[in-house]
């Protein structure tokens, strides 16, 4: 009740808020009540890119490891479900492979390749829809080879993927882990074992498991797991909110025509504006001071990274889409401090090549309006978000 009282405007927002388009209600929330309670959550919701800063960075007050978070139920503890030096046994194998230079000499010339097939497979057409259709796949396909899995079929993949997610979600609403859910994730694991048995350099998860001395095969496995998870959802959303951001520009389309070296700056622009992975979340260890906000310990602490990615005091005219500005690398969708993500610079490859591609081989690119409203292409979501649908033509 007190905190209803004292965080008026987070008492008056609702899921739909969040959704649809959260923009407004962030702004009002960072303006009034930057660290807010929010009765729909349950928990606090941070707005100001400070905070959220101090938040991601600070593990030892927020957390990961708490029970709410089911993936570890499904899948066994990760990188993703543990902090402190268990986090960093279970992360450091993987953090060399995921360098810079590692993952541009490994992924290069592979997505070029899947990406001029999967347009080879529609370009005749003279329309597509550029979700479903490309920017899932190479997210898909880019993650098969991460793992190894390149014999495996796409659709077996996936469907371990869909399975393991919905069982995700179901524990997390309090239902016990489904046999389908065990069998999904025991058929993932026989497929990845016989890979970290392999050559380092005939997948990135062979190179993680060549140096992962003090984890078992089980444990590696489980953060092959949490890769995939990482990498699909998150980077189709990417590619598609980059090519709305894009479409619905189109000034901007005919600068990077002409001059591809400012796609990197349109990718980055795009990330702040609408991060695919909208939110992170942390558990309070302590009672604790954040701001004004006085935080128990036990209670949820939600960063909103949309809402820290528009904070005027980094960013002027925020909601603008401005390839332009300055300090266009502050925003901070791929989070910070020990959980920053992992594979950031295989996600920044994947959109540029994605991005170049269409443009170089789709002319005239233009959203077919009379499939969908503008509006409607707008990228929404509570978590991830990212356009329903992009339907688009070409001539
Ligand atoms: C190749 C694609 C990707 C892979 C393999 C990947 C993998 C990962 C992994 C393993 C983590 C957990 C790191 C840890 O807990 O120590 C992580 C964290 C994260 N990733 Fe990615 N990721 C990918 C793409 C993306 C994209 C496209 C976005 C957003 C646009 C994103 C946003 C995040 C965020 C926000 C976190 C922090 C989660 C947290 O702190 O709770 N990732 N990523």
């Amino acid at each position: 009740m007190t905190h209803i009282l004292t965080y008026p405007i987070g008492a008056s927002v609702t899921l739909a808020d969040l959704e649809d388009n959260p923009h407004p209600i962030l702004h009002k929330l960072r303006a009034a009540e930057p660290v807010s309670w929010l009765p729909v959550l349950d928990g606090w919701l941070v707005t100001r890119r400070e905070e959220a800063i101090v938040v991601m960075r600070d593990a030892k007050t927020y957390t990961v490891d708490h029970p709410a978070f089911s993936t570890a139920r499904v899948v066994g503890p990760s990188m993703l479900s543990l902090d402190g030096d268990a986090h960093r046994r279970h992360r450091d194998p993987f953090e060399e492979p995921f360098r810079r230079r590692a993952v541009h000499s490994r992924f290069s010339q592979i997505i070029i390749e899947y990406i001029n097939d999967l347009i080879d497979g529609f370009v005749a057409d003279g329309r597509a829809e550029l979700r479903r259709d490309f920017a899932g796949p190479v997210a898909v396909k880019t993650m098969i080879a991460a793992l190894g899995l390149e014999g495996t079929a796409v659709a077996d993949v996936l469907s371990w993927y869909d399975t393991i997610v919905e069982t995700v979600t179901r524990v997390t609403a309090g239902e016990p882990i489904s046999q389908a859910g065990r069998d999904a994730y025991a058929a993932l694991r026989d497929h990845l074992l016989p890979v970290l048995r392999r050559q380092p350099d005939s997948s990135l998860l062979a190179a993680a498991s060549g140096m992962a001395q003090g984890l078992l095969d089980e444990q590696i496995v489980s953060n092959a797991a949490v890769l995939l998870f990482g990498g699909i959802e998150t980077t189709e959303g990417m590619i598609a909110n980059a090519l709305y951001f894009l479409l619905t520009n189109p000034k901007v389309l005919t600068v990077v025509r002409d001059k591809p070296n400012a796609l990197p700056a349109v990718i980055e622009e795009s990330l702040r504006l609408e991060p695919a992975a909208a939110v992170v979340d942390r558990y309070a260890v302590r009672n604790v001071q954040l701001g004004s906000a006085a935080i128990r310990a036990g209670e949820l602490v939600r960063v909103s990274l949309a809402g820290a990615n528009r904070d005027p005091a980094t960013f002027a005219n925020p909601d603008r889409f401005d390839p332009f500005r300055p300090h266009l690398q502050s925003h901070v969708t791929f989070a910070q401090g020990p959980h920053v993500c992992l594979g950031l610079h295989l996600a920044r490859l994947e959109a540029h090549h994605a991005l170049a591609g269409v443009i170089k081989r789709l002319p005239n690119l233009q959203l077919q309006k009379n499939k969908i409203a503008t509006d409607e292409v707008r990228p929404r979501g509570l978590v991830f978000r990212k356009p329903a649908a992009l339907y688009v033509l070409w001539v």
